[in-house]
Formats: C-alpha cells, structure tokens, sequence
C-alpha cells in the first residue's frame, strides 16, 4: 500500500465538508465565511485518496513515506470550473489595441475577438493544439488546480467544434487532472452565417449537438447570452434541447449587459451562470430563490479593465454564494491563476480570504458535480491538494499577490 504522510503541517484548511456522509451543500451567505480548519495536524494518504488527518498530538509515527509540512497549510487543490484553455494563439495585438482605446465589443465587431481565434483553430493542427493545452494545465496544476472544466467554443463550426472536443476528451485521458468538457455551442456568429443567426443555431442544436452526445463528448453546453452575441431566446432553445441529452447548462452572461440570461438559464434546469459582472437587484433575488451556482470570473472584467466588476460582497451579504473560476482564455482571460483569482477577489472584490478560498475549492467542484470527490480534505476523497510556501496564516495566500505561494501540489497522492 502507498502511503505518504504530511507531518507537522501549520494547518489543514477545508476540512469535514460531509454531512450524514453526504457531500453538504453549495456553500451561500454567511456559510462562505466559515473555512473549517486544524491548527498543527497531520495528513495520510493511502492510494491516491485521503486516509485519515488529525491534530499533531495524534500524528502516526510510520509510513512509507513523510513529508515534514513544517510551517505549510494544506488545502485542496483549486477546482477551476470555467476555462478555455484549448486555443492556438494568444491575441496580445487585441490586448494592445485595447491599450490604445479601442473596447472588447468593438474588436469583435471588426472581425477579431473570438473570430480571430476561430481562423487560428481551422489553421493549427489537432496535435499542436492538443500539446500546447497539456502544457497550458501543467502550468495551471503547479498553480495550484486540480480539476479544471475546458470548453469548445473556438469552433464555430460543425469540423471546428468537433475537433476542439476531441482534443478535450484526449486531454481527460493525458491529463494528470480531471476534466469537465463543455460544448460551448454558441460562442460568436462566423462569418459564413453573418446574417443567419437562427440557420447556426438550427445546425448546432440539430446536427452538432446529437453528435456531440452520442460520442459522449460533453458533460455540459454553453452559450455566450450577450448584446451582439446571442439572446435569452437563444438561450432556451439550447439549453431545452440540451436537456434531451441530459446535459445541463454552463452558461455565460451578463458580462457586460442584462437580456435575461440568467432567466433563461433559471427556467432550463441550468446548473451555473457564470460572469454576472452586471448583476442587478431582481437579478440577485431570482438567484437567491435558485439552484443556480453563480460562477464569477474576476480576471475577465480585469484584464479586459471593464468598469463593472461582479458585485461579490452584495452576493454574500444578500445570501448568495458563488464559485471563483479563471475564465482562462487567450481574449479576456490569458491566464489559468486561481491564486491571482483568490487576490483579486479579496481586493476588488470585498470578500475575505475564506470566502474567496471556500468559492475557489468547494463550491467551485460543486459548479463541476464533483463535489463527493474533490474541493474538500474529507476522509476518501482524491487526494488533490495543496501544500503551500510557509506561512503563519492561511490569508497570507491571496496577500502576496502576484507571487507564486504554492510551494508544492499532490495529485492523485503524488507530489508533482
Ligand atoms: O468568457 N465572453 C465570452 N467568452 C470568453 C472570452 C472569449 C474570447 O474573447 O476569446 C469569456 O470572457
Ligand atoms: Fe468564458
């Protein structure tokens, strides 16, 4: 039997999110607040998964393996559950034109934005693409990340879809993480359907989409529900036909304005709305009386140096809770950092460490289903965890900022 143990570790944050055995709840409101912790503890992992942690006082003295943790936390690894990270090129010229004044909206109307990454998919071929994301989520798994949800999108066509989404189910099978796939059917219009919305649609919802759920292909479907992107309409006549399948929605909207997405995602059995970076009061209210798990993406509205900024604090104080994903993506996102996420949201966002690390780890594998296995130090679960720098308290972590405060992550029981 392999076993290592974490000796001496500062703390073990996270811990003993099962209730009667079951995984508890999507954590809301004043629940984000709490992060269970123990102080001076130890860690035994036993084939891949979590045998049993404790305090110091009653550490094990043998094991085939110890890690003396002297000064460390552990914690779960980040479950990041909205990325892009198969794409061919990064878009810095759109990063510099937007320096120079011009907006997101406006590079998309021009031809850049997603369509610009849609001609670099149709050029660069499946292995290159495949190589280049295996090393976008090993970067991401030294960051800290140890589920990861990656979507189509860059498609936009029958071949085009296809093809990112058998290099995603590649990826689950390269991929030292687990991966949650997702159709995202409806990103932007390609130019061949310039002027026929409803005809794209009619060929995704019709012909791509019974495809992609006979190859099993996917876990979930997406679409962009935004100004010049695709309306609440739209929205509902995807996430009904997904539904057929039995795939529920992830679905993007209100980056930027409201057309009723989150009304639609709501009435269409949706499982996440992610963005929300406008987000009004009646908005807040129809979540509140939801099952939908808000998904914010503060690197977004960052980079993109957006005015709007997901209102994280009046969520919590009104009763909300939510998960924090990078939105990893070479146009509003070119990065997979869930510790600059996790700082990010502190500062710009109001919440504090706890809520922030609870939204990163917990609920986040909540917005992927995964929470019996991941985003928790529970007894039986993957043992994907975190070992960080020294550090006296856990907050320390989304305080140095931009400085890379894992020191160490142990994927399926083994340190990487
Ligand atoms: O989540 N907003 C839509 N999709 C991505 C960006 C895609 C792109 O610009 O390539 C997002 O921000
Ligand atoms: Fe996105």
């Amino acid at each position: 039997m392999a076993n290592l143990l974490l000796k001496n570790c500062q703390g073990i944050a996270q811990i003993n999110r099962q209730e009667n055995g079951k995984p508890s709840p999507f954590l809301r409101g004043k629940k984000m607040s709490d992060l269970p912790f123990l102080h001076d503890a130890w860690l035994l992992i036993e084939n891949g998964e979590i045998k049993d942690f404790g305090p110091s006082a009653s550490c094990p003295d043998r094991a085939e393996k110890i890690l003396d943790a002297n000064g460390r936390w552990v914690l779960p690894s980040f479950c990041d559950s909205h990325t892009h990270l198969v794409f061919a090129k990064p878009r810095s010229k759109e990063f510099v034109a937007r320096i120079q004044g011009k907006d997101y909206a406006q590079i998309a109307v021009e031809g850049g934005g997603i369509l610009n990454s849609a001609r670099h998919l149709t050029e660069i071929p499946s292995e290159k693409l495949l190589e280049d994301a295996l090393e976008r989520i090993q970067e991401i798994v030294k960051l800290g990340t140890g589920l990861v949800e990656i979507k189509s999108g860059y498609g936009l066509s029958p071949e085009g879809e296809l093809k990112m989404l058998r290099i995603i189910r590649d990826l689950k099978e390269q991929s030292p993480i687990p991966i949650k796939a997702t159709f995202l059917a409806a990103h932007a219009l390609p130019v061949s359907y310039k002027n026929d919305k409803a005809g794209f649609l009619r060929l995704m919802i019709d012909e791509v989409l019974p495809q992609v759920a006979a190859e099993g292909l996917a876990d979930y479907v997406d679409i962009f529900c935004e100004t010049g992107f695709f309306s609440s309409d739209d929205t509902t006549s995807l996430l009904e036909a997904a539904l057929k399948h039995q795939l529920k929605g992830k679905i993007h909207t209100n980056q930027f304005t409201h057309i009723g997405g989150i009304e639609a995602a709501h009435g269409s059995g949706a499982l996440s709305v992610d963005h929300l970076e406008v987000l009004n009061d009646s908005e807040i209210e129809l979540l509140a009386s939801s099952e939908l798990i808000p998904t914010l993406l503060p690197q977004a509205p960052f980079f993109l140096n957006d005015e709007h900024f997901p209102p994280m604090r009046k969520m919590i104080d009104r009763s909300l809770g939510f998960a924090l994903a990078s939105d990893f993506n070479p146009g509003s996102s070119p990065s997979g950092n869930m510790q600059f996420v996790l700082s990010l949201s502190c500062i710009k966002g109001r919440i504090t460490p706890e809520e922030a690390l609870n939204a990163a780890t917990y609920n986040g594998a909540c917005a992927l289903e995964s929470q019996d296995t991941y985003g928790s130090i529970d007894r039986g679960k993957k043992a994907n965890l975190i070992l960080t720098k020294p550090m006296q308290e856990l907050s320390e972590l989304p305080y140095y900022f931009g400085t890379d405060m894992v020191e160490k992550t142990i994927i399926n029981g083994k340190v990487i």
